[in-house]
């Protein structure tokens, strides 16, 4: 019989046999998948495992820091934790195109993660936390190119030589999620939204800039207030905002407004392969944009994307 236990069970010897006396490195995102294979191949071979969680700048108010705490409080994980937001900021100064914002924070990621490997020494594996819909869809479709430049530490492997560890590999994300609750992670952690490893960046349509980050960042805490307090966070896949790049005009007492427009994106999948937007409630929608409006300086227009993926994606870039 297959239970999340016996999973649990088996992976951790073969983790064991795999690594021997190496050593693992293990990028944590703050995300359930990086969590769960943090702590499964903790359990397996204790302190041969570093963890290194890389703080790009491009995060959500407060995203991590459950996860982290609960790491650095209840475990005896060895954890790097990097302040790199000044670094990345640079990287994407000027940049529009989708896919180099996307290149920039993946290779800017993996220098950072090798520099840091580097200073471990010796190390021979990396562990990720790669689901079974991330295998389908970063095959490239004959000959073609996949879809976007996904997984922020997609080249990382081939540029340092590390071999894979990938223990959930054949799972989904509901399945993942009951991993995480069997190893005891906590609740907070385990039902948080998936959040992509580009993060911010790829949810400012045009330049990231700190200006604009700061927008989408109040704009975002407010769609997943007004969510949760509506007890509809957990009901969806995911729920976020998006920064256009255009002004609309707008009026305030007797003056003219010309001011930035956010999208809200909620979608509902299994596996993010395909996904169909939320019938949130109007009374959630409303509540949502007469917030972001009163309370976010710089936005005066709020829109809700109703289409689905095929063929719009998720996330707008
Ligand atoms: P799309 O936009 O392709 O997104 O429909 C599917 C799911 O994947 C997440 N996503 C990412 N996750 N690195 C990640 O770790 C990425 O580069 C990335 N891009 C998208 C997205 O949030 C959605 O859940």
């Amino acid at each position: 019989e297959w239970t999340m236990h016996s999973f649990i069970e088996q992976n951790v010897r073969a983790i064991k046999k795999k690594v021997g006396s190496d050593k693992v490195i293990c990028a944590l995102s703050g995300g359930v998948d990086s969590s769960v294979v943090a702590a499964i191949i903790h359990r397996a071979i204790g302190d041969q495992l570093t963890c290194i969680y890389v703080n790009n700048g491009l995060m959500r108010t407060g995203e991590s820091e459950s996860i982290m705490r609960f790491f650095k409080e209840k475990t005896k994980l060895k954890l790097i934790d990097i302040n790199a937001t000044d670094f990345f900021l640079g990287e994407l100064d000027g940049v529009e195109d989708p896919e180099v914002k996307r290149k920039r924070i993946g290779l800017g990621f993996i220098k950072i993660f090798e520099e840091e490997a580097g200073k471990i020494g010796g190390v021979k594996y990396l562990a990720q936390g790669t689901l079974y819909p991330d295998v389908i869809e970063s095959v490239s479709f004959r000959g073609e190119a996949p879809i976007k430049s996904h997984h922020n530490v997609g080249g990382l492997p081939e540029v340092m030589q590390l071999d894979l560890i990938e223990p959930l590999r054949e799972l989904f994300k509901d399945e993942v999620r009951e991993l995480g609750l069997e190893l005891g992670l906590p609740e907070e952690a385990i039902y948080r939204q998936p959040f992509p490893g580009p993060g911010l960046g790829i949810r400012i349509m045009g330049e990231v800039t700190a200006e604009r980050l700061n927008i989408l960042r109040q704009s975002d805490v407010i769609v997943l207030e007004e969510m949760r307090r509506a007890g509809w966070y957990r009901k969806v896949w995911q729920s976020f905002a998006v920064l256009l790049p255009i002004q609309t005009v707008g009026v305030m007492g007797d003056g003219r407004t010309y001011e930035h427009v956010i999208a809200i994106r909620s979608v509902d999948s299994r596996d993010a392969m395909t996904a169909d937007w939320s019938k949130l409630p109007y009374e959630i929608l409303g509540e949502i944009s007469s917030r972001i409006i009163n309370e976010v300086r710089g936005v005066n227009r709020v829109v809700y994307d109703i289409s689905s993926k095929p063929p719009a994606t998720i996330e707008w870039e």
